[in-house]
């Protein structure tokens, strides 16, 4: 496994090694919902190469950058042992190096939800990402459907900019009482990691109202609410039953939904989805 921080370098890798090539794009303090991509990535791919960034620009100015968890040599004991080609760790000015002044901006898609809660979020996300796809030229990416609008974010970008890639998208890891993995997970204290399940229970809630027949949006919402009501440590940021690929908001839904939330648990916000069908 060669580790590099320099474009220079992947692009070298890139043209020494013949065959398909798999990315995986993350941040680091890598967890199973990390590695489930890594090993799909390894199943379907000739080469596989691992993006290790925390990606400034898609922190807003009062998030939570400077704390995030990073363990490189964790991340890379983990990466090993499955066979991971190349990982690629660069600096900030590596990615931004002065002068640096293109972004960008994905119109409609990435407005609501995140987009309305988290303004440049997604601004910053679509630019490295792009610049991952450019630097990498990757045949496959693979990302978490935990991030729901995200993948919407990157597969709109990626069509309307001519990547010749195909986006994988792999089911959310969870804990076995529900909790989504992630990265932030760390943040939580005992007492507030009980508290979290209650993502998990909300969109139980409306998964179960769903599968009874209930097709109104806003009842599906309730459903959500009511749960998010019962558990005192938790703030809902939003509640949404949305259509899965515009992410508009539904009135009634059809065949599909995507019931997503944001709650913020302590200081700690956190989100999880699911695609109701
Ligand atoms: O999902 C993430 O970890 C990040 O948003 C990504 C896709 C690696 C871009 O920085």
């Amino acid at each position: 496994m060669d580790v590099v921080t320099t474009i220079r370098a992947v692009r070298a890798a890139r043209k020494a090694r013949r065959g398909t090539w798999g990315l995986v794009p993350t941040m680091g303090y890598l967890h199973e919902g990390h590695l489930s991509l890594v090993r799909r990535a390894r199943a379907e791919n000739d080469q596989v190469a691992v993006s290790i960034f925390v990606n400034p620009t898609q922190f807003g100015p009062h998030e939570d950058l400077a704390r995030y968890p990073r363990d490189l040599e964790r991340d890379l004991s983990l990466l090993a042992p499955l066979g991971v080609d190349l990982v690629f760790v660069p600096s900030v000015s590596e990615m931004y190096p002065s002068g640096f002044q293109t972004a960008v901006t994905v119109e409609e898609v990435a407005r609501p939800l995140e987009g309305a809660a988290r303004p440049g979020h997604f601004r910053g996300v679509a630019t490295v990402v792009c610049k991952l796809f450019n630097i990498f030229q990757p045949q496959r990416a693979y990302f978490g459907q935990k991030d729901a609008q995200q993948v919407v974010v990157i597969r709109r970008m990626a069509r309307d900019l001519d990547f010749d890639l195909e986006i994988v998208v792999c089911p959310t890891v969870r804990e076995a009482d529900g909790l989504a993995l992630s990265s932030r997970n760390v943040y939580l204290n005992p007492e507030e990691r009980r508290a979290a399940t209650v993502l998990f229970r909300a969109l139980s809630a409306a998964q179960a109202a769903w599968q009874a027949g209930e097709r109104d949006g806003e009842r599906l919402r309730e459903h959500m609410r009511a749960v998010l009501a019962s558990e005192p440590l938790a703030q809902p940021e939003y509640v949404s039953i949305a259509d899965p690929e515009t992410l508009a908001e539904l009135i009634g839904a059809g065949e599909r939904a995507l019931a997503s939330l944001a709650v913020r648990i302590g200081t700690t916000r956190l989100i999880d989805n699911f695609v109701l069908e």
